[in-house]
């Protein structure tokens, strides 16, 4: 091992420069505006991916684009306004997508955590979920993709699922947790707006990977 070695002292690779990639320069912002609690279209179901065309990737960008800049776990093309079956998440420094997904939880057991959600910002209230889950789906590439997951992804599988159903989390309380949540609610500072638009630094997102745990074609 040698220490101390400048940069300069460095090897000089010469070789074709890279033009300026889009990744790095005139990169489109695709944040979008997160629609709040109160948007019906948070509360109408979305419709299956049927072309997996350059829109989807465009839509999976966004979600993803708009999840980072937001600091969420996962966010649902209906956040966006896209009634479209699609979601995305960031679970464990791990970025996923998944189109028409399947979910089946595995097993019987559950927990109960605090759980949010960017159309109800400010706000967490304990949840119960399963703690396993498969899924299955496409990517954005029209693969077939299988998933398994627990305690946090399948959390956020769960959550996100439930948003392409019209569902919100304040749903899964039980009733007395519930109208307790909706009171608070009641008094949110962004009750009556319609969207926000995240404030986090979109740019240095990571690289999407594929959500491949196990894949198989079904
Ligand atoms: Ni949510």
């Amino acid at each position: 091992m040698r220490l101390g070695v400048s940069g300069s002292q460095l090897p000089v690779i010469n070789g074709p420069r890279r033009p300026p990639s889009r990744d790095t320069y005139d990169r489109r912002v695709t944040v979008t505006p997160i629609r709040l609690m109160g948007d019906p279209v948070l509360r109408t179901p979305a419709a299956p991916v049927v072309d997996f065309d350059k829109e989807l990737r465009q839509l999976v960008t966004d979600l993803t684009e708009t999840m980072h800049a937001a600091g969420g776990a996962g966010l649902a093309a209906p956040q966006i306004g896209v009634g479209l079956r699609v979601f995305t998440w960031y679970v464990d420094g791990e970025v996923g997508h998944l189109v028409n997904p399947d979910v089946t939880p595995v097993g019987e057991e559950f927990e109960e955590a605090a759980e949010g959600c960017l159309s109800i910002p400010g706000f967490r209230f304990d949840t119960r979920r399963n703690v396993y889950i498969a899924a299955t789906g496409w990517n954005m590439h029209g693969d077939p993709i299988r998933i398994e997951g627990s305690h946090m992804l399948a959390r956020a599988v769960q959550h996100e699922t439930d948003h392409l159903d019209g569902v919100l989390f304040v749903d899964r309380l039980d009733a007395e947790a519930r109208a307790a949540a909706l009171a608070v609610l009641a008094d949110a500072e962004w009750n009556g707006e319609q969207a926000y638009v995240p404030a986090g630094d979109p740019v240095p997102s990571p690289p999407t990977t594929e959500p491949v745990v196990k894949a198989s074609p079904h």
